[in-house]
């Protein structure tokens, strides 16, 4: 009797175990045949009433229907495991042949680009690259441009004083001063660089911009030689023809001086925000170094002379691109730059 119920429990629970279709009905097979208050668990209770030898039978039948089952169940569990194992592996796989990406490029912002450039052009024309530092001396930026205390022109350039008395320098022009006392004449340099203002900012001021400084020192220099610098320049920037009128200026440190305007390339000349409705934007100051300047520094004006000029780089790039507002630039929303 114990016997069949035995056999009944096997069979039953083989074929459970085949139409199982996941471990959670694998599991709760095995605890109704297996567990300690399962079928089988229940049919070892029940022995104790039978007679000794019958017991043996039962008992030998009962431990060949556990092993029979334990076995079933762990092929089983193994076949669950696999499948699962290889439905990751379909999932999950990549081609190791395949590149990797790589790191995610940057671009060089659209001012250190031309920057770049002009830097290559002027090297080309024989100056050198120079640097000077953004804490300037009131010397420096000042004096030694001509421009002695109480000079109106000082008003011209909202000044950030340092409270040891020197300041953020407003233009890149004391970098002249510092080229001349390292350097003997003839002298070609160019610097680079950022200024500081304490303007209001609008769509063309910002308290922060480049220039690039130029300086050339020679003998019998001319305002023929400063145009032709001025038109290399600007012709290699824009690649296109410009129109660029000349006008009087006034810079203590030049004599004579100029601005050198460049018709606006954002409106074409019709007027904008940008070049203040007037058509033209001011881009290039200019002029044959005024004398002083290169007495300050100790240089003999007998034998030497040359012109000056200070590039508004940051303008020069909004025309170059065609932006429309000065803010863009130093914003640093990625939308802009990703697209230099
Ligand atoms: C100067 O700074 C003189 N040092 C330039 C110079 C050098 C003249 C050598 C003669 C010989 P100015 O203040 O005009 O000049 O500024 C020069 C250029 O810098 C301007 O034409 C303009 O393009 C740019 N610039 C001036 N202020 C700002 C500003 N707040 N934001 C952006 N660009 C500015």
């Amino acid at each position: 009797m114990l016997e069949k119920r035995i056999s009944e429990i096997q069979a039953d629970a083989l074929a459970r175990i085949g139409a199982a279709k996941s471990d959670e009905e694998l599991d709760a097979v095995r605890v109704e045949a297996l567990g300690r208050k399962g079928t089988l668990a229940q049919i070892s209770k029940e022995m104790g009433k039978l007679a000794p030898e019958e017991r043996a039978a039962a008992g030998k039948l009962l431990n060949a229907a556990k092993q029979v089952l334990e076995e079933a169940f762990e092929r089983r569990k193994r076949e669950f495991d696999q499948a699962a194992l290889t439905q990751r592996l379909d999932a999950e796989w990549i081609d190791l042949t395949l590149p990797a990406p790589g790191p995610r490029a940057g671009s060089l912002h659209p001012i250190t680009q031309i920057q770049m450039e002009i830097e290559d052009l002027f090297v080309s024309l024989g100056f050198m690259v120079l640097d000077g530092p953004e804490v300037e001396t009131e010397y420096h930026n000042f004096d030694a441009l001509n421009i002695p205390p109480e000079h109106p022109a000082r008003d011209a350039q909202d000044t950030f004083w340092l409270t040891d008395g020197n300041l953020l320098r407003t233009h890149t022009s004391p970098v002249q001063v510092r080229g001349m006392e390292r350097f003997k004449p003839p002298l070609r340099m160019i610097a680079p660089g950022r200024a500081f203002r304490n303007e209001s900012v609008d769509a063309s001021h910002e308290h922060t911009f480049y220039q690039v400084e130029g300086m050339m020192i020679d003998r019998d220099v001319s305002v023929a030689h400063l145009l032709y610098f001025m038109k290399t320049l600007l012709t290699e920037v824009f690649r296109r023809e410009v129109t660029v009128r000349l006008r009087p200026g006034f810079f203590p440190f030049v004599e004579p001086g100029f601005e050198l305007d460049i018709r606006c390339l954002i409106c074409g000349g019709s007027g904008c925000p940008v070049c203040k409705h007037s058509g033209w934007v001011e881009l290039l100051p200019c002029g044959l170094v005024n004398p002083n300047v290169l007495r300050i520094s100790g240089l003999d004006t007998e034998k030497w002379n040359g012109f000056a000029f200070g590039l508004g780089l940051t303008r020069l790039v909004m025309m170059r691109y065609g932006i429309d507002d000065i803010r863009l630039l130093q914003g640093g929303d990625l939308r802009f730059l990703q697209q230099f």
